[in-house]
């Protein structure tokens, strides 16, 4: 018999990060144990039943890698959650490519390792009852939720999803064209317990005005001209599960009304109908319009504007979030990869170069459009520059004008520079980019910069060194 508490083995060399994360896992309610490297963890996993492994990467005779590597041979795989330092992207992407769940960064966000371990064991007891499929945990399928990405911004999202994902709150999702927001939506039905009831969308910009009401509410028999029979509208059809309205923000204004009663009193009337239906529904709404505009103009009805903002959830344009190219990069060209049944395994650092610099003005559905795209046409292993369309190769604007002007940027790299050299010099942009970006939100503060961008005081301070950025104290003030 399987024991009951989880059985949680974590493996690091350094005792003091066993014991951080040994307080917390047992505070959560796991059992757990621990290995100094990752001999020591596959002599535990022979003699324990252990539902996840939580490894390092470095650690002295089996190093975490290779720890990954002998468990994902092993006949029936628990997930592996692995620990990296900030700042390796490579590395952490390596991981997922071999099949590690996910990843957690140091130092460690206690509501991070908190949602990822549950996750890992869902996972595991999900792929547990389907015994028909072999037990395939982890790989980039899925990341978080689903949604891919690590940067602070996508970080602050996961915690708002894990807190009201299983809640009946009215969520309203707002972001631009492509940003993920119906994911984001299917991401809080599927991790609330209405999962098994149906998720209903409805893209109100796509139903004609004078047939929303009939579409939401239904209709009865004889309703108007057409109304043959009856229909249940929307509403039922969601009944126990969640409704999403997207585009919510062209909804004619004589719908807004009838929706804030069903939304304010859960109850309405079908179109042609008299009795009136109860129906239990969470409601999940999208807009990529700015509301606050509509309602000034008369478009929007204030009142359900506040009713449906109950929790805002806004997600980022890729441009504020690059960090995050690299891993939905990989991700998509696994998906296209084995859509495709191609041979393409990644991506020359060139061509990634070119990515990391585009605007990306459609967002993650512009990338994911672009990268299949590439995975179609390349004929190698790695995505080339020349996989990827014309458009992308015009030189970009200067990301950040304004700082850059300040601190003079680091050189482009000219053609005639070796490969390593374009790389670095395009991640150091970047990274300047991440940095000046952090100092600017916070005032210049370099305590709560290197807070938000996940890495030491004194870290920071030698990057910024590096880059020749100066520290507020002794820059002049403009
Ligand atoms: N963080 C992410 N990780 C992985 N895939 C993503 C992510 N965000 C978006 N996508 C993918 O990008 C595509 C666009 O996402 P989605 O349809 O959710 O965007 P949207 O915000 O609803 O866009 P629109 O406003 O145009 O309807 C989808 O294929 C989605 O799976
Ligand atoms: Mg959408």
């Amino acid at each position: 018999m399987l024991p009951e508490r989880k059985q949680i083995l974590v493996v690091d060399d350094e005792p003091n990060l066993r014991r951080v994360l040994r307080a917390q896992l047992e505070r959560d309610g796991y059992d757990v144990h621990t290995a100094a490297d990752g001999e020591q963890a596959l002599a535990l996993l022979h003699e324990h039943h252990i539902d996840l492994v939580i490894t390092d990467l470095r650690m002295p005779k089996l190093d975490g890698m290779e720890l990954l590597r002998r468990i994902t041979a092993l006949e029936d795989p628990m997930p592996v959650v692995m620990i990296t330092a900030h700042g390796t992207v490579d590395t952490a992407v390596e991981a997922l490519k071999t099949g590690a769940f996910d990843y957690i960064t140091k130092p460690f966000d206690q509501e991070d390792v908190r949602t990822i371990v549950r996750k890992a064991l869902r996972t595991q007891d999900l792929s547990a009852t389907e015994a028909s499929r072999p037990s395939l945990v982890g790989g980039l399928e899925g990341g978080r939720y689903g949604i891919i990405g690590q940067s602070p911004n996508l970080v602050e999202l996961y915690g708002v999803l894990d807190r009201v994902a299983d809640t009946p709150t009215t969520v309203l999702v707002t972001g631009e064209s492509g940003t993920g927001k119906e994911l984001v939506a299917r991401a809080l039905h599927e991790n609330s317990s209405r999962r098994d009831k149906p998720f209903i969308k409805v893209n109100c910009a796509a139903i004609p005005r004078d047939l929303m009401e009939s579409e939401l509410f239904g209709y009865e028999r004889g309703a108007f001209t057409g109304a043959v029979g009856s229909k249940p509208g929307r509403f039922e059809l969601a009944s126990g599960g969640t409704l999403f309205l997207d585009e919510i923000g062209s909804i004619p204004v004589e719908m807004q009304v009838k929706l804030l009663r069903a939304l304010q009193e859960s109850e309405f009337e079908r179109v042609g109908g008299v009795k009136t239906i109860r129906v239990d529904v969470r409601l999940v709404a999208a807009t990529n319009t700015d509301l606050k505009k509509e309602i000034a103009a008369g478009g929007f009805r204030e009142d359900l504007y506040y009713r449906l903002n109950v929790v805002p959830m806004r997600l980022p344009p890729l441009r504020e979030r690059r960090e995050d190219i690299p891993l939905l990069v990989s991700h998509f060209v696994r998906k296209f990869d084995a859509r495709l049944r191609k041979n393409v395994t990644g991506i020359e650092p060139e061509a990634l170069n070119v990515l990391l610099e585009h605007p990306w003005p459609g967002n993650i559905r512009e990338l994911e459009n672009v990268i299949e795209r590439a995975v179609l046409f390349c004929d190698g292993a790695e995505l080339r520059p020349s996989d990827l369309p014309n458009e992308l190769h015009r030189t970009p604007e200067p990301p950040l004008a304004a700082p850059a002007t300040k601190h003079p940027a680091p050189a482009s790299p000219a053609a005639s520079d070796g490969l390593k050299e374009q790389v670095k010099a395009a991640m150091s942009r970047l990274e300047r980019e991440l940095i000046v970006k952090a100092l600017e939100q916070t005032g210049g503060n370099v305590t709560h910069a290197a807070r938000l961008l996940k890495i030491s005081r004194k870290g920071l301070q030698l990057k910024m060194k590096e880059l020749g950025l100066r520290e507020r104290d002794e820059r002049p003030e403009p």
